[in-house]
């Protein structure tokens, strides 16, 4: 009962939300592509910037929230996107500020929580400041055990799966090609999500029914929960009723029943290289 005992109820809608999630099957992973908040903006004949801004508060509740439940180990957030360089320059500037200030703002709160920040995509093209800003948020926080908080920045999928393709390459050519064949094990190995667990749930607010190149390969089993409400608007009672509907799932893995052995479960494997998220 223990994850929920931590999650104080703010109104009755939560108190409700929160009285029918079961504690004992929470998802371990989940990852969110945040969607909606140019339209959240629009609604309120606001610019744009206005709904990133707004993005951030409702980013930063839900990271407290998942933190809060403790048996979430990992919360993935798509931050920005290699497609999103052809937003105006002025939006990208907007958006890497934010970040900056975010991480500026909020890193004593993530540290206080023991939540350790990953980031995850292509370094290159990052302006200087925010990868400074990223490595001290990185490195403050290498030592928590708790929540995992990846921020999927100057992020692609397939980039993903050429960089780990790049990697098992570079390391036959330094070592020579084993004997055995390359296996799904290797792959996950030579992701940025090395070590994570694949998320079990993927939630994608403002309606679209895409994957947008967001974790392919990772997202094989997840369940997958699309939302109207726009990504400013998606708060702590919206998180509780998707991890409601994640809970009436049955989850088979391509088998028959529910509830496989941990061993039958495909995911990465626990150990290895979490700092190397950002490589
Ligand atoms: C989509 O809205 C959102 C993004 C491009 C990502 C930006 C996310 C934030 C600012 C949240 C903050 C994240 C962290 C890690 C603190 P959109 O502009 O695509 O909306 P639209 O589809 O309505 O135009």
């Amino acid at each position: 009962m223990k994850a929920i005992e931590s999650l104080k109820a703010a109104n009755r809608e939560e108190e409700r939300l929160i009285g029918e999630l079961d504690p004992h099957r929470l998802p371990r992973h989940i990852a969110v592509i945040m969607d909606g908040n140019g339209r959240w903006a629009q609604r309120r004949h606001l610019p744009r910037i206005a709904g990133h801004r707004a993005g951030v508060a409702a980013a930063r509740e839900i990271i407290e929230t998942c933190a809060r439940m403790k048996k979430i180990n990992a919360l993935t957030l798509y931050a920005f996107s290699v497609e999103n360089w052809r937003r105006p320059k002025t939006e990208v500037d907007f958006l890497m500020r934010l970040l900056r200030e975010y991480l500026r703002k909020e890193l004593p709160v993530i540290h206080k929580n023991n939540i350790r920040l990953l980031v995850i995509g292509r370094p290159d093209q990052i302006p200087d400041a925010v990868s400074k800003d990223i490595d001290r948020a990185m490195r403050t926080t290498a030592e928590n055990t708790g929540m995992k908080l990846v921020v999927a920045l100057n992020y692609g999928a397939r980039a993903e799966l050429v960089d780990a393709f790049n990697r098992i390459l570079e390391h036959i050519r330094h070592n020579g090609a084993s004997q055995e064949p390359v296996d799904e094990q290797t792959i996950s190995e030579n992701l940025y999500t090395a070590g994570l667990p694949d998320p079990d749930l993927l939630i994608r607010t403002s309606g679209e029914m895409r994957v947008s190149n967001f974790l392919l390969w990772q997202i094989a089993y997840a369940e997958i929960y699309v939302t109207e409400t726009l990504w400013p608007d998606f708060n702590r009672a919206r998180l509780f009723e998707a991890l409601i509907d994640f809970q009436k799932r049955e989850r088979r893995y391509g088998g028959l029943s529910a509830a496989p052995a941990e061993e039958d479960v495909p995911q990465a494997v626990e150990a290895g290289a979490q700092g190397r998220a950002r490589h």
